[in-house]
């Protein structure tokens, strides 16, 4: 799905970044630029920045940045094209149809009825809640306190008593019993003919990360079997790849999720202010739901029931957890049986004070392996201490490792010495863990030595972008070719030529990209901090001594190419003579 370059152009023009940022975010003007809270990681003061004159913007604090398109990409969790075309709705641009194989054409049409199916019975739903019919469920939430405001927040409905309403309505409006069916709302059988799948329940509606419906989970109001009836899997609802409560949690904006079981304790979490929990619903953690969390968080705390199936439950999801590389804590909740619970009994002050006491999830394994074992049994204690060694071997990471035997030695009174040993002993044996695989991040780290190298290119383009009068003066030594790396190469040279043109328009350079992580690169190629200076002369330093940096990095780079590339020789033979006279030459910057 393709759209034209300058279709795309024409969208990000009508899209100006201040205004779309603004629905999202609050920012403020300050100087010529606007300053707001980064959506993308937790602060307290606004390192987030928005220039309406670059049409880009930027956070010093954690590196996020891009054009409009990058932002709604991260904010809504999209695609380039998803976001090209949310923009071009609000834009008023007319996107052309795209040409669809048959196959996909219809499988995307059945896609966008069943949410348009799950739409409407989660209105009826909703509706059925406030009428005549949905009393008693009003009642139940009411008895379980969720508020207005919460019930309204999950949209949470009720089913009625009777067997087909659901089904009659829908059928009214115009969907078949084969959708109806296959969306997992109602079904036939010889009997009752079509009737639903839900009565007498109230119902949660389960919503993708989109807030769009994609299933339903109701619960009975007593003590019937089974307590919650769900939405089976279907063409838009694939379970092992969602979270309840995911649409929310991902832009609470705190670093961490709290991961529990159920819609209660969701729901009762999001009551009392923690916007950050999601639940797997019942069925076990999967490392699909890892891989999603792990865009949104780097900590998961784990706030499963506390009975054995819960703990047994947690135990696996730590392992999923580290599989991804996330690390994950564990709430304990005692003497109460779940979230919900907790907070009805002692609300979300002690709440709190539990979540800054959860347990390293490693500790919590230990201590629950320690169950099995009597220490008192000189010979079972040296089987734990074994198991220990073995679970340290673990940690790939050699720091990491280190670190972990000092504090379990520290907290079971073994001789770190000892441990070590054992741990060594057993890793002779079989190895240390493999690193955990991280899935491509274009993120480079501080002191990486290509950090280096392109810091003196990120600063001269950043430059030229803020003066570009500077242009002219520096041109005679140079080039698109000096920028070294593809992205950088593809950056210089666009932005060069617009810079001959005269028209300097960084935000559009940054479609070019449309990789997420790379626009991310490509933003803060324009938005280096260059240092504050006082005096002219400084400023005049400061600029020499970055084009003479690139120009160096440069020559570097072709004399690396000599044996292979016949083009580098006069490349390094340009770049010595371009080098000398540069640094005899003065550029002023008046
Ligand atoms: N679950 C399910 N089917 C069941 C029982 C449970 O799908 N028969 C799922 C539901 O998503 C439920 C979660 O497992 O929310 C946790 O189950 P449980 O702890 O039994 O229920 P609670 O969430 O505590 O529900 P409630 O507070 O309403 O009793
Ligand atoms: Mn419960």
């Amino acid at each position: 799905m393709y759209y034209p370059d300058e279709l795309i152009e024409e969208v990000r023009m009508r899209s100006d970044i201040v205004d779309v940022i603004s629905g999202y975010v609050k920012i403020q003007k300050k100087g010529s630029n606007y300053f707001g809270l980064c959506p993308f990681h937790n602060e307290k003061s606004p390192s987030f920045s928005v220039s309406p004159s670059k049409q880009m913007f930027y956070c010093f604090g954690c590196g996020a940045g891009g054009n409009v398109f990058t932002f709604v990409m991260q904010y809504e969790n999209y695609s380039f094209q998803e976001a090209v075309k949310l923009l071009a709705q609000r834009a008023g641009v007319d996107l052309p149809e795209v040409e669809y194989t048959e196959e996909v054409k219809k499988r995307e049409s059945q896609r966008a009825r069943l949410l348009e199916v799950n739409k409407e019975a989660a209105k009826y739903f909703y509706y059925q809640l406030r009428g005549k019919n949905g009393q008693a469920g009003y009642q139940y939430l009411k008895k379980r306190q969720l508020s207005e405001e919460t019930v309204k927040k999950f949209g949470l409905g009720f089913a009625n008593v009777t067997s087909n309403d659901l089904v009659l309505y829908l059928k009214n409006k115009g969907y078949d019993d084969r959708l109806i069916t296959e969306a997992g709302l109602g079904s036939f059988d010889e009997k009752h003919g079509m009737h639903d799948k839900f009565w007498n329940r109230v119902m949660f509606p389960i919503q993708d990360i989109n807030h769009r419906v994609v299933g339903f989970g109701g619960r009975v109001m007593g003590d019937a079997k089974p307590k919650y009836l769900n939405s089976p899997e279907t063409l838009i609802f694939d379970k092992s790849r969602n979270l309840y409560g995911l649409n929310y949690a991902r832009t609470a904006h705190t670093n961490n999720i709290i991961l529990c079981e159920g819609y209660m304790d969701v729901i009762a979490m999001h009551q009392a202010g923690f916007s950050q929990a999601a639940a797997s619903l019942g069925t076990s953690f999967t490392p699909g739901q890892a891989n999603l969390l792990r865009r949104y968080a780097k900590e998961v705390i784990l706030a499963y029931d506390s009975d054995g199936a819960g703990v047994a439950a947690a135990l696996r999801a730590i392992g999923i957890l580290k599989e991804v590389g996330l690390s994950g804590k564990v709430l304990n909740l005692e003497p109460y049986k779940d979230p919900d619970e907790f907070m009805k009994n002692l609300g979300k002050e002690a709440f709190l004070e539990r979540l800054s006491k959860a347990e390293n999830s490693f500790f919590f394994e230990l201590r629950m392996l320690q169950r099995d074992y009597d220490l008192n049994d000189p010979e079972a204690k040296t089987r734990f201490y074994r198991e220990i060694a073995k679970k340290l071997c673990g940690f790939s990471e050699e720091v990491e490792r280190e670190n972990y035997i000092e504090a379990v030695a520290d907290k079971y009174r073994i001789g770190f010495d000892n441990l070590r040993r054992l741990v060594y002993n057993y890793a002779a044996q079989t190895g240390f863990a493999a690193p955990a695989v991280r899935p491509k991040s274009g993120i480079q780290k501080k002191n990486d030595p290509k950090e280096n190298k392109q810091k003196p290119q990120k600063l001269l383009l950043t430059w030229l972008v803020e003066e570009p009068g500077l242009w002219p003066k520096i041109k005679k030594y140079i080039s698109a070719k000096d920028f070294t790396g593809e992205l950088y190469q593809t950056i210089a040279e666009k932005l060069l030529e617009d810079l001959d043109a005269g028209k300097v328009n960084p935000a559009a350079i940054i479609s070019l990209f449309t990789d997420e992580e790379q626009q991310r690169e490509a933003a803060s190629v324009f938005n280096t901090k260059i240092m504050e200076l006082n005096t002219g002369a400084e400023r005049e330093k400061a600029f020499h001594d970055i084009v003479l940096a690139v120009k160096r990095n440069s020559l570097d780079y072709f004399s690396g190419q000599l044996g292979s590339d016949v083009s580098a020789l006069s490349k390094v033979i340009e770049g010595k003579k371009a080098l000398e006279e540069l640094s005899k030459t003065h550029i002023s910057l008046d």
